[in-house]
Protein backbone atom coordinates (compact mmCIF):
# COMPACT_ATOMS: atom_id res chain seq x y z
CA UNK A 1 0.00 0.00 0.00
CA UNK A 2 1.31 3.44 -0.71
CA UNK A 3 -0.04 7.06 0.62
CA UNK A 4 -0.29 9.71 -1.44
CA UNK A 5 2.17 11.45 0.84
CA UNK A 6 4.67 9.33 -0.78
CA UNK A 7 3.83 10.50 -4.44
CA UNK A 8 6.28 13.21 -5.75
CA UNK A 9 4.76 15.47 -7.84
CA UNK A 10 7.20 16.93 -10.96
CA UNK A 11 7.38 18.74 -14.02
CA UNK A 12 7.97 16.26 -16.90
CA UNK A 13 11.67 15.67 -18.10
CA UNK A 14 12.97 14.36 -21.42
CA UNK A 15 13.40 11.24 -20.16
CA UNK A 16 10.13 11.04 -18.37
CA UNK A 17 8.98 10.24 -21.94
CA UNK A 18 8.81 6.59 -22.25
CA UNK A 19 6.99 5.85 -18.95
CA UNK A 20 4.61 8.22 -19.86
CA UNK A 21 3.55 6.85 -23.26
CA UNK A 22 3.77 3.31 -21.75
CA UNK A 23 0.93 4.32 -18.79
CA UNK A 24 -1.03 6.13 -21.52
CA UNK A 25 -0.67 2.81 -23.94
CA UNK A 26 -1.89 0.68 -20.99
CA UNK A 27 -4.83 3.37 -19.78
CA UNK A 28 -5.75 3.79 -22.87
CA UNK A 29 -5.07 0.75 -25.43
CA UNK A 30 -3.95 0.61 -29.03
CA UNK A 31 -6.81 2.52 -30.25
CA UNK A 32 -5.76 6.02 -28.61
CA UNK A 33 -3.91 7.32 -31.82
CA UNK A 34 -7.67 7.28 -33.46
CA UNK A 35 -9.05 9.72 -30.75
CA UNK A 36 -10.26 13.29 -31.52
CA UNK A 37 -7.58 14.45 -28.61
CA UNK A 38 -4.75 12.45 -29.65
CA UNK A 39 -5.15 14.02 -32.76
CA UNK A 40 -4.67 17.60 -31.57
CA UNK A 41 -1.94 16.37 -29.89
CA UNK A 42 -0.37 15.17 -32.85
CA UNK A 43 -1.12 19.01 -34.37
CA UNK A 44 1.11 20.31 -31.32
CA UNK A 45 3.89 19.58 -29.50
CA UNK A 46 2.38 19.43 -25.65
CA UNK A 47 4.45 21.72 -23.56
CA UNK A 48 6.45 20.03 -20.65
CA UNK A 49 6.55 23.15 -18.07
CA UNK A 50 3.07 22.27 -17.92
CA UNK A 51 2.66 18.66 -17.71
CA UNK A 52 3.65 16.76 -14.86
CA UNK A 53 4.28 13.37 -13.42
CA UNK A 54 3.69 11.79 -10.34
CA UNK A 55 6.41 9.55 -8.98
CA UNK A 56 6.82 6.80 -6.41
CA UNK A 57 10.26 5.60 -5.29
CA UNK A 58 11.78 6.96 -8.85
CA UNK A 59 9.19 4.99 -10.88
CA UNK A 60 6.53 7.66 -12.91
CA UNK A 61 3.34 6.22 -11.74
CA UNK A 62 0.67 8.58 -13.37
CA UNK A 63 1.29 11.35 -16.11
CA UNK A 64 -0.63 14.86 -17.04
CA UNK A 65 -0.16 16.94 -19.99
CA UNK A 66 -1.39 20.54 -21.41
CA UNK A 67 -0.87 21.00 -24.98
CA UNK A 68 -1.33 24.95 -25.91
CA UNK A 69 -3.97 25.31 -28.89
CA UNK A 70 -6.13 27.93 -30.47
CA UNK A 71 -10.22 27.49 -30.25
CA UNK A 72 -10.82 30.04 -33.06
CA UNK A 73 -8.58 32.46 -32.24
CA UNK A 74 -8.57 32.09 -28.27
CA UNK A 75 -5.95 30.88 -26.84
CA UNK A 76 -6.63 27.63 -24.77
CA UNK A 77 -4.82 24.50 -23.84
CA UNK A 78 -5.98 20.83 -24.15
CA UNK A 79 -5.53 18.97 -21.35
CA UNK A 80 -4.57 15.04 -21.84
CA UNK A 81 -3.67 12.37 -21.64
CA UNK A 82 -4.21 12.18 -17.68
CA UNK A 83 -3.30 8.54 -16.96
CA UNK A 84 -2.54 6.71 -13.54
CA UNK A 85 -1.07 3.17 -13.15
CA UNK A 86 -3.98 0.51 -12.66
CA UNK A 87 -2.20 -0.32 -9.22
CA UNK A 88 -2.05 3.41 -7.72
CA UNK A 89 -5.35 4.84 -8.79
CA UNK A 90 -8.44 6.25 -6.05
CA UNK A 91 -5.56 7.47 -3.72
CA UNK A 92 -5.34 10.85 -5.35
CA UNK A 93 -2.59 11.07 -7.77
CA UNK A 94 -5.36 11.74 -10.86
CA UNK A 95 -6.44 14.82 -9.40
CA UNK A 96 -3.33 15.85 -7.77
CA UNK A 97 -1.96 16.32 -11.39
CA UNK A 98 -5.10 17.90 -12.91
CA UNK A 99 -4.94 20.83 -9.92
CA UNK A 100 -1.19 21.10 -10.48
CA UNK A 101 -1.37 21.40 -14.47
CA UNK A 102 -4.43 23.80 -13.88
CA UNK A 103 -2.17 26.10 -11.29
CA UNK A 104 0.96 26.03 -13.33
CA UNK A 105 -0.95 27.15 -16.24
CA UNK A 106 -2.71 30.10 -14.09
CA UNK A 107 0.06 30.99 -12.84
CA UNK A 108 1.80 31.56 -16.40
CA UNK A 109 -1.42 33.80 -17.51
CA UNK A 110 -3.12 31.28 -19.51
CA UNK A 111 -6.94 31.44 -19.44
CA UNK A 112 -8.78 28.25 -20.13
CA UNK A 113 -7.99 24.57 -20.39
CA UNK A 114 -10.44 22.09 -22.16
CA UNK A 115 -10.45 18.23 -22.27
CA UNK A 116 -12.48 15.32 -23.59
CA UNK A 117 -13.23 13.63 -20.81
CA UNK A 118 -16.38 11.86 -18.27
CA UNK A 119 -18.11 14.71 -16.55
CA UNK A 120 -18.42 13.18 -13.48
CA UNK A 121 -14.90 13.10 -12.77
CA UNK A 122 -13.95 16.27 -14.06
CA UNK A 123 -16.81 18.51 -12.25
CA UNK A 124 -15.87 18.31 -8.88
CA UNK A 125 -12.22 20.23 -10.40
CA UNK A 126 -14.39 22.94 -11.60
CA UNK A 127 -15.14 21.67 -15.42
CA UNK A 128 -18.22 22.38 -17.44
CA UNK A 129 -19.71 21.32 -20.21
CA UNK A 130 -19.32 23.29 -23.74
CA UNK A 131 -21.84 24.63 -25.97
CA UNK A 132 -22.46 21.67 -28.08
CA UNK A 133 -21.01 22.58 -31.72
CA UNK A 134 -19.35 25.56 -30.19
CA UNK A 135 -15.73 23.84 -30.12
CA UNK A 136 -14.26 22.18 -32.83
CA UNK A 137 -12.17 19.25 -32.76
CA UNK A 138 -10.27 17.93 -35.84
CA UNK A 139 -12.60 14.49 -35.16
CA UNK A 140 -15.78 13.36 -33.79
CA UNK A 141 -16.07 13.83 -30.40
CA UNK A 142 -19.46 13.33 -27.90
CA UNK A 143 -20.30 16.37 -27.02
CA UNK A 144 -21.26 15.58 -23.16
CA UNK A 145 -17.33 14.83 -22.72
CA UNK A 146 -15.99 18.16 -24.25
CA UNK A 147 -15.52 19.82 -21.19
CA UNK A 148 -13.77 23.53 -20.57
CA UNK A 149 -12.04 25.27 -16.85
CA UNK A 150 -12.22 28.85 -17.03
CA UNK A 151 -8.33 29.96 -15.16
CA UNK A 152 -9.58 33.26 -15.44
CA UNK A 153 -12.90 34.33 -14.47
CA UNK A 154 -15.55 34.55 -17.97
CA UNK A 155 -12.96 33.00 -19.69
CA UNK A 156 -15.07 30.34 -21.54
CA UNK A 157 -18.03 32.92 -22.44
CA UNK A 158 -18.42 32.87 -26.18
CA UNK A 159 -15.69 30.73 -26.79
CA UNK A 160 -16.36 28.48 -30.22
CA UNK A 161 -14.49 27.83 -33.21
CA UNK A 162 -12.12 25.17 -34.99
CA UNK A 163 -9.15 23.36 -32.71
CA UNK A 164 -6.02 24.66 -34.06
CA UNK A 165 -2.40 24.25 -33.13
CA UNK A 166 -0.37 27.46 -31.63
CA UNK A 167 2.80 27.42 -29.80
CA UNK A 168 3.17 29.20 -26.62
CA UNK A 169 4.93 32.48 -26.27
CA UNK A 170 4.05 33.69 -30.01
CA UNK A 171 1.19 35.97 -31.06
C1 LIG B 1 -9.12 8.63 -14.49
C2 LIG B 1 -7.85 8.38 -13.70
C3 LIG B 1 -6.73 9.26 -14.25
C4 LIG B 1 -8.11 8.73 -12.25
O1 LIG B 1 -6.90 8.62 -11.52
P1 LIG B 1 -6.91 8.34 -9.93
O2 LIG B 1 -5.56 8.65 -9.40
O3 LIG B 1 -7.45 7.00 -9.67
O4 LIG B 1 -7.98 9.44 -9.49
P2 LIG B 1 -8.23 10.01 -8.06
O5 LIG B 1 -7.68 9.08 -7.02
O6 LIG B 1 -7.80 11.42 -8.03
O7 LIG B 1 -9.82 10.00 -8.02
C5 LIG B 1 -10.47 8.80 -7.81
C6 LIG B 1 -11.98 9.05 -7.77
O8 LIG B 1 -12.44 9.36 -9.10
C7 LIG B 1 -13.41 8.40 -9.47
N1 LIG B 1 -13.28 8.14 -10.90
C8 LIG B 1 -12.25 7.58 -11.54
N2 LIG B 1 -12.50 7.50 -12.86
C9 LIG B 1 -13.73 8.04 -13.03
C10 LIG B 1 -14.54 8.24 -14.15
N3 LIG B 1 -14.16 7.89 -15.37
N4 LIG B 1 -15.76 8.83 -13.97
C11 LIG B 1 -16.17 9.20 -12.74
N5 LIG B 1 -15.42 9.04 -11.62
C12 LIG B 1 -14.23 8.45 -11.78
C13 LIG B 1 -13.09 7.18 -8.63
O9 LIG B 1 -14.21 6.34 -8.51
C14 LIG B 1 -12.69 7.81 -7.31
O10 LIG B 1 -13.84 8.21 -6.62
P3 LIG B 1 -13.81 8.37 -5.00
O11 LIG B 1 -12.78 9.42 -4.68
O12 LIG B 1 -15.20 8.81 -4.69
O13 LIG B 1 -13.45 7.02 -4.49
C15 LIG B 1 -7.43 6.90 -13.76
O14 LIG B 1 -8.51 6.11 -13.31
C16 LIG B 1 -7.03 6.43 -15.14
O15 LIG B 1 -5.88 6.50 -15.53
N6 LIG B 1 -8.00 5.92 -15.93
C17 LIG B 1 -7.75 5.43 -17.25
C18 LIG B 1 -7.46 6.57 -18.18
C19 LIG B 1 -8.54 7.62 -18.19
O16 LIG B 1 -9.72 7.30 -18.20
N7 LIG B 1 -8.10 8.89 -18.17
C20 LIG B 1 -8.98 10.01 -18.16
C21 LIG B 1 -9.34 10.40 -19.54
S1 LIG B 1 -11.00 10.88 -19.64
Amino acid sequence: MFSLADVRFLPEQPHHAAAIEAIADEAFGPGRFSRAAERVREMAPHDPSLSFVAELEGVVIGSVRLTPIRIGTTPALMLGPLAVRPAYKNKGAGKALMRLAADAARDTGERLIVLVGDPPYYAPLGYRSLPPGSVIMPGPVDPRRLLGLELQEGALEGIGGAVKARRRGLP
